[in-house]
């Protein structure tokens, strides 16, 4: 990708400039466009923050970001230079509309009339600073572009999501707002509507005709990393299943979009794609009773494989640093979702995630059925299409074949295609949202619909506050989430049944 040419001049301004994600992703991401060609000729990155701090500073701060970033390597000199010298910092009170009027001074003094606000801070903090933009009509575009990245999570309820949303459009329209999901800039995670609209032997299958029920699962071995405080009041739905998993069910689940015919080709709208997202959320069973289909957990002390294959001691979610003493907050869930319409009724869509897992591994199976007749003594298992999005990057089918011999026996065999075999690892899931953003294209952030009908959906389970059950850090979640889960051999969750054990 090399977008260096298409793009017009542009200022990035992030608040939130010394923050954890600024520091751990955005400035890495924003060094990697410019080393690969894909920052506009004419840039200005400018971080924004309460610290004080000077812009040699700044860039010292970035350097040693960059240096300890394991999505950078070895840092390109040339780039650096080129990426240094377009950064800037400026020490801004959010509240202050004589520094927000400074930083409008700076932008223009340099020439520049399109800019791409970064908002990296936390959600309370995302009303001051629209406020603050549109009192110094830095929201306007009479003179170029003015667009805006709210990170998330976007909201903590349905109520407070459809309020940030109302104080978002008192300063922009929709289409200057592009709320971030990391998860849809993962190459894998686009590699879904690939796989299946950009060829035909997946998609005459993908329905309640031949598949069984459908698994997605995003296991994390990691715990806390010091975000006590953050993860207090989300809890694993709020920090995973609102956004990043509904983002992959409805990917999974969602109708071919339209696209439309333009200029001797077939071109694919953002809205095009959102609709038919948001659709699928709208296809969703109300959660009535969520204790019948779902189940929360918590990790108590246990221990997890480091990467020597060493056994670690790791401490209860109780114990960790900034949790209540008697925190209810779930680090695990698991949930069976029905899709209540024409191509998914009667398949469910099992999905889980959690904190302190043995293993990190995100993947989706697609569970096919048996077929209507067993002709042979030992049947293996269904067939099944794994869509390994993390770390693994990759597909794989599952299928029966014969073993070699005189009898008719079986065995399952695997047909794997992997990324990294390939040595074509795209940019890093950020580098590619900024890009878009820059670009103007906002197929990859979810619309202001799509965000208020998932909070919508979820809002139940969040009000029902079930009590999470207890499980061993470096299990596979609950003793209770594997028969849950598992109706028939068929249906046993996948991790339980082929990842390694703790
Ligand atoms: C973030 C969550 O959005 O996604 C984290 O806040 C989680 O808790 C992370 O660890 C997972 O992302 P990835 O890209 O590492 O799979």
């Amino acid at each position: 990708m090399i977008f260096q040419n298409v793009l017009e001049p542009a200022a990035i301004v992030i608040f939130g400039a010394s923050g954890d994600l600024t520091k751990r992703k955005l400035l890495p991401a924003l060094y990697r466009m410019v080393k690969d060609g894909n920052m506009p000729e004419k840039f200005a990155i400018i971080g924004v923050a309460r610290t004080a701090s000077t812009k040699e500073e700044y860039q010292a701060l970035t350097r040693t970001a960059l240096e300890a970033s394991s999505e950078v390597g070895t840092i390109d000199e040339a780039a650096w230079l080129r990426f240094s010298s377009a950064l800037d910092y400026q020490t801004t009170e959010f509240g202050s509309q004589e520094q927000f009027q400074a930083l409008r001074d700076k932008l223009e003094g340099a020439g520049f009339h399109n800019w791409l606000f970064y908002c990296s801070v936390p959600p309370s903090v995302f009303p001051v600073i629209a406020e603050q933009l549109a009192a110094t009509g830095l929201n306007d575009e009479d003179a170029g572009y003015t667009r805006i990245i709210v990170e998330k999570p976007f909201g903590t309820s349905l109520e407070t999501a459809k309020s940030l949303n109302t104080v978002l459009h008192a300063a922009f329209k929709e289409s200057q707002i592009y709320r971030i999901d990391h998860f849809l800039g993962k190459e894998t995670v686009q590699n879904i509507l690939s796989l299946r609209f950009a060829n035909t032997i997946f998609e005459p299958l993908w329905n309640r005709t031949y598949v069984d029920h459908v698994q997605i699962t995003v296991a994390e071995n990691l715990g806390l990393e010091g975000r006590g405080g953050f993860y207090e009041e989300a809890g694993v739905l709020r920090d995973m299943m609102q956004n990043h998993v509904m983002q992959l069910l409805t990917l999974i689940a969602m109708e071919p979009p339209v696209s439309s015919y333009k200029d001797g080709g077939f071109s694919l709208g953002a809205n095009a794609l959102r609709d038919e997202k948001v659709k699928v959320i709208q296809s969703l069973r109300p959660l009535t009773d969520p204790a019948a289909v779902s189940i929360l957990g918590q990790y108590m002390a246990g221990s997890i494989l480091d990467k020597n294959g060493v056994a670690q001691p790791v401490p209860g979610y109780l114990q960790e640093d900034k949790v209540a003493p008697e925190s209810k907050t779930p680090t695990y869930f698991a949930i069976k979702i029905e899709v209540d319409n024409w191509r998914w009724a009667g398949v469910p869509f099992f999905v889980r995630s959690g904190k302190r897992l043995p293993v990190k591994n995100t993947e989706i199976a697609i569970v096919f059925k048996r077929p209507p007749l067993n002709m042979f003594p030992k049947q293996t298992s269904p067939n099944q299409l794994i869509l390994h999005i993390n770390p693994d990057e990759g597909v794989s089918l599952r299928f029966d074949a014969k073993v070699p011999g005189l009898d008719s026996s079986l065995r399952v065999v695997e047909m794997d295609f992997n990324y990294r075999d390939n040595g074509d690892l795209g940019p890093a899931a950020y580098e590619r949202l900024i890009l878009d953003a820059l670009l103007g294209d906002a197929s990859l952030f979810p619309r202001e619909d799509e965000v208020v009908a998932s909070w919508a959906w979820i809002q139940p389970l969040l009000d029902a506050a079930l009590n999470p059950e207890p499980y061993v850090a470096g299990s596979w979640g609950p003793n209770r989430a594997g028969a849950f889960i598992g109706e028939s051999s068929d249906r046993l969750p996948r991790v339980w049944r082929e990842l390694p054990a703790s």
